[in-house]
């Protein structure tokens, strides 16, 4: 037997028992005659004592274990004499008979501790070592609860785990498919699945009336905190649904999991806020609403008063920042250069203090009479003591995203943005289409698939950027942590759908076929959702970034750089795959 106990598992009730533990050395301290090692695994640490006086060739091998040695030891449970109070372990010790080294191990090139001194670029080189330290772990095993936890949820609700293929064609969920060639049917490829969404369709169109996946996706995207090329879905779908039934049956599931996984009891049922509202309001879809700061109009009070850049906008919008009056000339200068960030790109920045007298002071006094900014105050509700940031342009919703941005840059610097609180909604009423500029046509806002709002359909015909889908997100302090939408079953209307994407009927049934036909043989009216299991891990752990809680994760290039991938391949290879590689500068 390797061993009889974990590391992290003898408390004081077992003083006196002989045991055998084995683990990596955390840290060795010599003192006196006397050697201290920390010997860690998975289940935490548990302090052996080697006694010189007792036995010294055992105490000097333990003198000569490095860091992240694996070893064995087989000794006698002992009450500490000085106790720990901060680990569970702490009130006993092992005074070590034994000592067998399993391996040696190379001086690691970060400490393996909570607060490393390893940068990211070489824990991510080395993420077998960071993977050892408590913060990683603690993350990897959330995760494992979560699926655990949802997998119950689901099971209870009747749903049935089905495995989808990875090898497929694509499935335009508005990114950039990852392609494997087929080396059996040459100058062909297989697209990685963006998300199961075809294919769990598909299993509704078969009867299995309710189905999930923990899914693997694959996106070529361009990546950001919250995003990875390769991610994982909870991905669900039913059949006989409306959209209230899939919002009660996923809003249940996230309460479920606030609960079971964090202790925190939501009871309110989730608010719901048009996709309008929230972009008039918050200038986002996918509003944190953990504080306030929504944006006021002021298009009637600030125009027509001799300032050109307010009098030429089409939009002037502003968010007033309670009990921020206080910040300086210099505060004010950074956020401005904030908001004329290229990423951000707004002109200018106009401010405004509520003073203690309830006077108004701001960067356009010359333009406006206090009168003028007094109703700017009213509009606002604003007292003394806070500050008004106001933004214009002449592209209505680009400013509204810059003025989403300042807000939430605002919520970061009043500390408003607290990890522990958590602001649910689902955003709902989204538009079906969206205008791009870079394909010049209208773009499915969510994916194809999805079902016009009933009253909305002969808008298909006159007015197809009016027509609204039935479509949901679940929104989580800022992040999109789940989206779906109620499907169309019909295939005329499916094809409908391709037409007024651009397809002609020819190129729909060419890639659409097979979901289309399958309409043709008795399709249920189906809906469902994906939740981004990375992304709501994050949340659960207070994470920055979806990072942190995947165990292999990519770089900001994509690029694995633990395993060197993505690498060139051989020309063997290549020549049995009929791939030429021709890099373009
Ligand atoms: P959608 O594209 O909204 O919908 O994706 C569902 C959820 O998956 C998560 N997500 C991601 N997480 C990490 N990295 C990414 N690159 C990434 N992209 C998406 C988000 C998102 O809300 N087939 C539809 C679902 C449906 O309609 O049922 C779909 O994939 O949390």
């Amino acid at each position: 037997m390797y061993r009889t106990h974990t590391c992290g598992e003898l408390r004081i009730s077992d003083t006196g028992k002989q045991v055998t533990l084995a683990g990596w050395v955390q840290r060795s301290r010599k003192m006196g005659g006397m050697t201290f090692i920390d010997l860690r695994d998975r289940y935490g640490i548990t302090q052996l004592v080697f006694n010189e006086e007792v036995n010294a060739p055992l105490c000097e091998q333990a003198n000569r274990l490095g860091r992240e040695y694996v070893i064995q030891v087989t000794g006698q449970v002992n009450e500490r004499f000085s106790k720990n109070a901060h680990i569970p372990t702490g009130d006993i010790e092992i005074i070590v008979n034994e000592l067998n080294v399993l391996n040696a191990a190379l001086t690691p090139p970060f400490t393996i501790e909570d607060n490393t001194d390893g940068g990211d670029d070489i824990r991510m080189k080395f993420r077998y070592l960071d993977l050892r330290r408590n913060a990683v772990r603690r993350n990897l095993e959330l995760r494992h609860k979560m699926t655990i936890e949802v997998r119950k949820y689901l099971d209870s609700k009747g749903f049935i785990e089905v495995e989808t293929p990875l090898l497929i064609g694509s499935t335009p969920e508005g990114a950039r498919d990852f392609v494997v060639p087929s080396r059996m049917n040459p100058g062909q490829f297989y697209a990685l699945p963006q998300s199961p969404q075809t294919l769990k369709q598909l299993l509704m169109v078969s009867g299995f009336d309710r189905y999930f996946q923990i899914a693997k996706c694959f996106r070529d995207e361009d990546l950001r905190a919250d995003r990875q090329p390769e991610f994982t879905q909870i991905d669900c779908e039913m059949s006989f649904v409306k959209q209230d039934d899939v919002i009660e049956l996923f809003e249940g599931m996230a309460k479920y999991l606030f609960k079971e996984l964090r202790g925190v009891e939501l009871t309110e049922p989730f608010m719901r806020m048009p996709w309008a509202d929230a972009m008039k309001y918050y200038g986002s879809d996918k509003p944190d609403l953990r504080f306030g700061m929504k944006f006021v109009e002021l298009m009637d009070i600030m125009q027509g008063h001799g300032f050109s850049v307010f009098d030429n906008a089409a939009y002037i919008g502003g968010i007033c920042a309670t009990g921020a009056a206080h910040y300086t000339r210099k505060q004010l200068d950074a956020l401005t250069d904030f908001v004329k960030r290229p990423q951000i790109g707004a002109k200018g920045l106009v401010y405004a203090r509520v003073e203690a007298d309830g006077n108004v002071k701001s960067s356009v006094d010359k333009f406006y009479t206090q009168e003028v900014l007094q109703q700017m105050k009213a509009a606002f509700q604003a007292q003394p003591g806070d500050l008004i940031l106001i933004l214009s342009g002449d592209d209505a919703m680009k400013t509204r995203k810059q003025l989403s941005e300042l807000r939430l840059e605002m919520g970061n610097q009043l500390g408003l943005r607290d990890k522990d609180k958590f602001a649910l909604l689902w955003v709902v009423d989204f538009p079906m289409f969206e205008w791009s500029e870079e394909e010049g046509r209208l773009m499915a806002m969510h994916h194809p698939f999805t079902h016009p709002k009933e009253e909305d359909i002969p808008l298909l015909d006159t007015d197809p950027a009016a027509v609204r889908a039935d479509a949901y997100d679940m929104v989580c302090n800022g992040i999109e942590v789940g989206g779906g939408s109620i499907r169309i079953h019909d295939a005329q209307l499916q094809a409908k759908m391709f037409e007024i994407l651009g397809f002609t009927p020819e190129k729909a049934q060419e890639q659409f076929g097979f979901l289309m036909n399958a309409f043709k043989y008795g399709a249920p009216p189906h809906g469902g959702l994906a939740y981004g299991l990375d992304r709501w891990v994050s949340i659960f752990a207070g994470l920055d970034s979806i990072r942190d809680c995947i165990a292999f994760p990519k770089n900001n290039s994509g690029r694995d750089v633990m395993l060197d991938a993505p690498g060139y391949l051989d020309q063997k290879q290549l020549d049995e795959l009929n791939l030429v590689v021709d890099i373009k500068e």
